[in-house]
């Protein structure tokens, strides 16, 4: 897939190191849960989950945690990057079950784009977004614009006090449809709790993404019988996939293709 021209017309720090950028960038319609890669002038093509769609304009919710993502934040109105995408598999979001969205840090990015969606079709999406502390105003109004939302933070700080999946345990039951993204350990947490019920559940996962399409391995996750391209086959997999991905929690391949525990190298949440 070819990389496009975008322009920028917005970067606003939503919280602190957060930034909403709007980039205008004629796509193929995305679906939420795909992601686009993202490349400023000069510097490296990195994977950024769709957070919104509409009219040829991007939205991209990027924290600035190392060289790529602080020049995104950077950018001006007016400033121009690559954009290659949509890419990947999305979630299943027009599922007609009770739907609970869990987010876990800037997780919250393809579920914002799936909650909307939703809405477009007249389907309820309950959001509960997980932050460790205290967010921004802004970030808490874009979320609040969305509709039915419960803001959870680990310290209690704001919103109920509680990581995202011990909030919403209540909200799931067997007929419920959930979606998540954010860090591993609290996808675990969420998968284990959808077994558990007999709720269906979906994840987005990270890996370290070169290609993008399918074609070099570098995003690969690993279990006994099957193996995944997060990139391709991914980022979004069901709970069934996912408990058959040993490397699931544990193991993730770093940027030289070396598979190393996954807290102590990529990916980034
Ligand atoms: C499918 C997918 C969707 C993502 N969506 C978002 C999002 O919506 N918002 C957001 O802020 N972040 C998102 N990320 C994470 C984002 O890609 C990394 O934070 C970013 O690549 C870091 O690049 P850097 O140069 O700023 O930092 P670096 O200092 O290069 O790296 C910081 C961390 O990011 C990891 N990383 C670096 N390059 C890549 C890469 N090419 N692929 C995957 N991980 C990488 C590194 O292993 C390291 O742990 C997503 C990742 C994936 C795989
Ligand atoms: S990044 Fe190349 S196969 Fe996924």
């Amino acid at each position: 897939m070819l990389k496009k021209v975008g322009r920028v017309e917005e970067a606003t720090e939503v919280s602190s190191g957060i930034y909403l950028l709007r980039i205008s960038c004629p796509l193929k319609e995305p679906y939420p849960g795909q992601f686009v890669m993202a490349q400023p002038p000069g510097l490296e093509e990195i994977p950024l989950s769709i957070a919104g769609y509409s009219g040829g304009e991007l939205k991209l919710i990027v924290a600035a945690v190392g060289e790529t993502t602080r020049a995104l934040c950077r950018m001006d109105v007016g400033d121009r990057l690559w954009v290659r995408g949509p890419l990947g598999r999305g979630f299943s979001y027009m599922s007609r079950k009770t739907a609970v969205a869990v987010a876990g840090g800037v997780g919250i990015a393809p579920l914002i784009y799936l909650v909307d969606a939703r809405k477009r079709e007249g389907l309820k999406t309950k959001l509960v977004a997980g932050f460790k502390s205290r967010v921004g105003g802004k970030l808490i109004q874009l979320l609040e614009d969305l509709g039915d939302v419960v803001i959870a933070t680990e310290d209690g700080s704001i919103g109920a006090k509680g990581d995202a999946v011990s909030v919403a345990s209540s909200m799931i039951t067997r007929s419920s449809m959930v979606f998540a993204c954010g860090p591993e350990p609290m996808l675990r947490k969420v998968v284990d709790l959808c077994m558990s019920v007999g709720a269906a559940v979906e994840c987005s996962l990270e890996r370290y993404i070169k290609c993008g399409v399918g074609i070099c391995g570098a995003c690969l996750i690993e279990g006994e019988e099957v193996s995944m391209r997060v990139c391709a086959d991914g980022p979004v997999f069901d709970g069934e996939t996912i408990v058959k991905l040993s490397d699931f929690d544990k193991l993730a391949l770093d940027r030289s293709g070396c598979k190393v525990p996954l807290h102590g190298g990529c990916p980034s949440r």
